[in-house]
Formats: structure tokens, sequence, C-alpha cells
């Protein structure tokens, strides 16, 4: 049985090789490459593909795939929205992904940032290097007096509930789907509207669909308390990027923790070090002291890496021993 892992990464080996050791029945190759429109070629004599990758997966990648007769794809993530699902339907894909690798990796990280927001470190940090090592005019704020507003109580989300309620501040949640134990404890409140005119804090825990694009635009914001603050680590189409910004500029959001961005995949784990780059949106916003940008790196452990690596590839043999994987992304 032979798998092409596609885009792997150096940090990714080590997990890589412990897998393979652990099953010697499998051979498989690994190659930093994307899988594009002419990469998939070397798939060739394959029996599935691994990969991970932000950009687009073409319908072409698929249309190749199945000429080939590979129909057994494993993502080492767990997001799939750059994929285009009538061609996975068409080409007859399997495709599986890792739901669960760390739900703590990216909760964690998100509220480290809100924490970082609320006690304006990069402004103390910019005044620091300075000289400038005053406390005015940076009062800050406290977690355990916000409220915060968890929109989605999937794994992250959940995780997320937990922290906020070790520092004591008050929750509340919104989710399509309510979780029981959640339900019990009275966190739901029955929409979005409510958890707007209630929360000081909204931190998004959902998936990007064509129903959750921008579901915090102007028409959002508007409803929402003055001065509130916004965490994204989810995904950055789920904020419409030019509402926040004219939110930070009328004072609506008092600051934002950003992990993902609309258009990331033009500059995040790139190196673009003395290059110019053509992206409004990302300028204003990093140049703000009460904005947060991080490069998408809320997943990156060596608890999550280590599971997408290993679970996919467990996937992926799964797929091609039995037809299926316990991981099989319905579309
Ligand atoms: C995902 O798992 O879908 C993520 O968002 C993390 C990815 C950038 C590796």
């Amino acid at each position: 049985m032979k798998i092409l892992a596609y885009g792997v990464r150096d940090d990714e080996m080590p997990y890589l090789e412990e897998w393979q050791k652990q099953n010697p029945d499998v051979e498989v190759k690994a190659v930093p490459e994307l899988i594009t429109d002419e990469t998939v070629e070397w798939a060739k004599g394959y029996d599935g593909v691994d990969v991970y990758q932000q950009l687009p997966y073409t319908d072409t990648v698929f249309e190749k795939l199945d000429s080939y007769g590979i129909h057994n794809v494993s993502l080492r993530n767990v997001g799939v929205d750059n994929m285009n699902p009538e061609a996975v339907k068409k080409y007859n894909m399997n495709i599986t992904n890792v739901p669960v690798y760390s739900p703590a990796a990216i909760a964690e990280f998100s509220v480290a940032q809100l924490m970082n927001l609320l006690r304006r470190t990069k402004e103390y940090f910019h005044k620091f290097d300075r000289n400038d090592y005053r406390w005015a005019p940076q009062i800050s704020h406290e977690l355990n007096d916000q409220v915060v507003g968890v929109i989605g109580t999937g794994h992250i989300g959940q995780v997320a509930i937990n922290i906020y309620k070790g520092f004591g501040a008050k929750v509340i949640a919104y989710d399509k789907f309510h979780n029981p134990e959640l339900e019990k404890e009275g966190l739901y409140v029955d929409s979005l509207e409510e958890l707007y005119k209630q929360a000081t804090v909204i931190t998004l825990h959902i998936p990007l669909f064509p129903e959750t694009e921008h579901m915090l635009d102007k028409a959002a914001f508007d409803q929402m308390n003055d001065g509130v603050f916004i965490v994204n680590a989810s995904r950055g189409p789920l904020i419409d990027e030019s509402a926040l910004i004219d939110a930070l500029d009328s004072g609506k959001v008092a600051g934002a923790a950003l992990d993902v961005l609309e258009d990331e995949t033009k500059v995040f784990n790139k190196d673009l070090t003395g290059k110019n780059m053509d992206y409004p949106e990302f300028w204003n916003l990093t140049s703000r002291e009460n904005v947060l940008v991080s490069p998408h790196t809320a997943f990156y452990t060596d608890v999550a890496v280590k599971n997408m690596v290993q679970y996919s590839l467990s996937a992926n043999k799964d797929l091609i021993e039995t037809g299926t994987s316990d991981k099989l992304v319905k579309f």
C-alpha cells in the first residue's frame, strides 16, 4: 500500500517517520510541494494521497486523481472550505479530515490573544521600546469582568468555554446545535442578536460555510455593545474586514484578535521579507495598536501537528483498506 503525502513541512517529518515505523506495511513518500494541477501527476501508482494546504484544491486535481483511479484523499487539517463539494462528489472522492487534533491548541491561543487585547500588551511593548515606562493612558480590562459570547460550541468552543469559566468570566453561547451539558448549565442564548446584545467579548469558533461568510458584517456590529472585543481564530471570511475596520474607527469595536484574515493565503506562512504586498486591509489592521494579527498560528503546537499527521495517515490507510473511515467528511 502506497501513500503520497503532499505539502509536508520539516516539522511534520518526525511524526510521519514515527507513524511509518508503526505501520511498516504502508509505504509513505513525503514531498514538500502542494498538490496542484501539475504535481498531482506524481500520485500515479499510489493508493491514496495525504494533503494539507490553505490554497484551494482545484477541480482538475480531483479529475486527475479520478483518472488515476485514486479516490482516497486525507486532509491533515479540519477545514474543508477550500474544496468544491460538487467536484468531490462528481469524481467520487472519499475525503477524510482530522476533526479533533487538539481543540486546546486553538482555544488556548484565542484566550491568550484576548488577554493580550484586554491588558493592552501590544501598546505597552511599543511604549517600552521607546523607553516610555508609564502606565497611563493604557488602563486595561479584566477577563473576569467580561461577558464572553462564544459562537460555536463544538470541540474548540467547549474548551474555550471551560477556560473562560476558569477565569471567572460570564459565558454565554450560541450554536444551532446545542450541547446537552452546556444546555443544562443554561449557557445558550436563543439568537445571535441576543448574544450581540449581551456580550462584551465575541469569539468565533464555527466553520466557514456559504451561510456563515461575513456573519460579522455592518448589521451585526451595529447590534453589538459599544467597545466590544472580537476574537477570530476560525476562518477569516467569517468577518467582513471593511466593516470591522469601520467598527474599529467608530469605537464600536474596542479591539480585535485575528488569527485568520479574509485574504490570508496572500500572506500567511510565507516569508515576505522586503516584499511589498497588495492587501490594504492587512496593513490597516496590523498598524492598529488595538488589533492583534497572527499568521493562522493557533493550531501550531507539537500535540496538534503530531495528531494531524498521524490521524490523517491512519484515516488514509483505513480508506485504502476498507473503503471508509470514521473521519470521512459528508459533503
Ligand atoms: C484547520 O485545521 O483547518 C486549520 O485551520 C489549521 C490549518 C491552518 C493547519
